[in-house]
């Protein structure tokens, strides 16, 4: 096992003269007069450690093995590097081969491989630079995440992955049964007697929570069976669901800004090499969207005026505007790319086009849902104040098509017990990563994307 202190990160700092061993994967290997050089990572850096081998201190059929893709320890000495680009750099003493990727055939040869041809290559693509930066930059922003609420005393509540209710009610989940499905199914003798479901969104679970604890926010896996074939959507994605108790819609929109600049804050603080690299090879503007972001104070904007801000902007769209029309990527692009260019928040949509705990408006129209839209991604937050009153709620949910009343008892009874004011949001972890790294499809920014037809790895 690789201890604190030997990761290739900690040797690149370490100073000359220390005895360490070095272990990964090799990258490249150069043949000099005499020499060897070897590029090796272990993933842990975006910068490679130079192993020098002289000749004579392994045998040739041992030098042989050491090619693109073979994983080696390597003991030696660090000495001062005369190249560019790192301090230090190992002199080997001695070098084992652990396994060999034989160089016919393994697939990631040295040279710049497009994202797609890497995407059926799911269990070797974390080898590559790329995603070498962007899973260092997704483990960076999950601590990112727990840090901003953990330091304002939020819980993190852990949300069920198998659910009995449609917390969107959108009807876009997949079941769960352990039933034969050759069989005709009776879901009254299936494991959880009931019809079960991968979860939509923990954020129902999380106001019952919220109604205990105050301040709490989900952090975990949604499925969503809708077949949308886009570059943003996938059928399996991580949702953060902040839920607090005693907060409006003012409360919530300032909550999801200061959110989203303190996640870009401490991800440019940490990941500074990785978002330059990824900034060379896929964004040349991406540092300054980040600091625009950080710089900006976002626009606040109902609905309504964004509806008639879409009409009167000259534009074709595919998809026309009225007011009662839901907003398209295109739409919220405008919006964010064109109009303001900064993050928008759109606030109190129809309530026809939105979930059934919004809360609604005095206007009957209405409801108290906000929308966060930022460039190149469109939306990245949605979310409300949610209807606390018992029987406006109800009344909601009986009016929503194929909401069934009685599988929401327990969230109407939320509002009979100690009900209060409360608000929330979920934000798309892998929308973030795409605004962070500046990766252009949602499939490279997730270890294992599932999306129709993709499931493979
Ligand atoms: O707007 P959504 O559907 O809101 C909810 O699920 C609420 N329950 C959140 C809440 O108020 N607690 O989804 C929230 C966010 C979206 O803004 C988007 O960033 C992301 O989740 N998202 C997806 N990301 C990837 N693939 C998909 N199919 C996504 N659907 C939503
Ligand atoms: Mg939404």
């Amino acid at each position: 096992m690789i201890l604190p202190g030997s990761y290739v990160r900690d040797l690149l700092r370490r100073a000359p003269g220390e005895n360490v061993c070095a272990r990964g994967w090799v990258k490249t290997r150069r043949d000099g007069k005499n020499v060897h050089f070897i590029q090796l990572n272990d993933g842990s850096s975006p910068t490679d450690l130079q192993v020098v081998v002289e000749a004579g201190v392994v045998p040739d059929d041992v030098i042989a093995k050491i090619t693109t893709g073979a994983c080696l320890s390597v003991d030696g000495e660090l000495v001062a590097s005369p190249g560019k680009g790192q301090s230090v750099e190992l002199k080997a003493r001695s070098l084992d081969v652990h396994g060999t990727a034989d160089p016919e055939h393994y697939p990631l040869q040295k040279k710049k491989h497009n994202l797609e041809t890497l995407r059926p290559l799911g269990h070797l693509r974390s080898r590559t630079n790329t995603f070498g930066a962007v899973f260092r930059v997704r483990n960076a922003l999950a601590r990112a995440i727990h840090n901003f609420f953990q330091e304002r005393g939020f819980l993190y509540v852990h949300a069920p992955v198998i659910s009995a209710s449609d917390a969107e009610g959108a009807g876009q989940m997949f079941q769960v049964t352990a039933l034969d499905l050759s069989k005709p199914a009776d879901f009254a003798v299936d494991f959880f007697e009931r019809r079960t479901f991968l979860t939509v969104s923990g954020q129902l679970e999380a106001e019952i929570f919220a109604l205990a604890f105050a301040n709490v926010y989900t952090f975990g896996p949604t499925f969503r069976a809708e077949n949308s074939n886009t570059p943003r959507h996938l059928a399996e994605f991580y949702m953060i669901e902040p839920e607090m108790a005693f907060c409006d819609l003012q409360d919530n929109q300032d909550l999801a800004e200061a959110f989203l600049k303190s996640q870009v804050e401490q991800v440019l603080r940490d990941c500074r090499p990785d978002l330059e690299f990824l900034s060379k090879w896929y964004d040349p503007e991406l540092f300054q969207n980040l600091e625009t972001l950080l710089a900006s104070k976002f626009e606040r904007i109902t609905y309504t005026d964004a509806v008639a801000l879409l009409e009167k902007s000259g534009r074709t769209w595919e998809f026309p505007v009225s007011w009662g029309c839901d907003l398209q990527s295109e739409h919220e692009r405008y919006l964010t790319e064109e109009l303001f260019k900064k993050p928008v928040i759109v606030t109190n949509y129809p309530k026809e086009i939105k979930a059934f705990y919004m809360r609604s408006n005095d206007d009957g129209k209405t409801v108290a849902a906000m929308d966060v839209l930022v460039p190149r991604i469109g939306e990245i937050i949605g979310g409300s104040q949610r209807e606390e009153r018992h029987d406006v709620l109800r009344e909601k949910i009986q009016s929503h098509q194929g909401m069934n009343e009685e599988a929401y008892w327990w969230y109407l009874e939320l509002r009979k017990y100690g009900g209060v004011e409360h608000a929330g949001f979920g934000m798309g972890f892998e929308r973030m990563m795409m605004y962070l790294t500046g990766m252009k499809n949602i499939r490279d920014v997730i270890p294992f994307p599932r999306t129709p037809g993709n499931a493979e790895f």
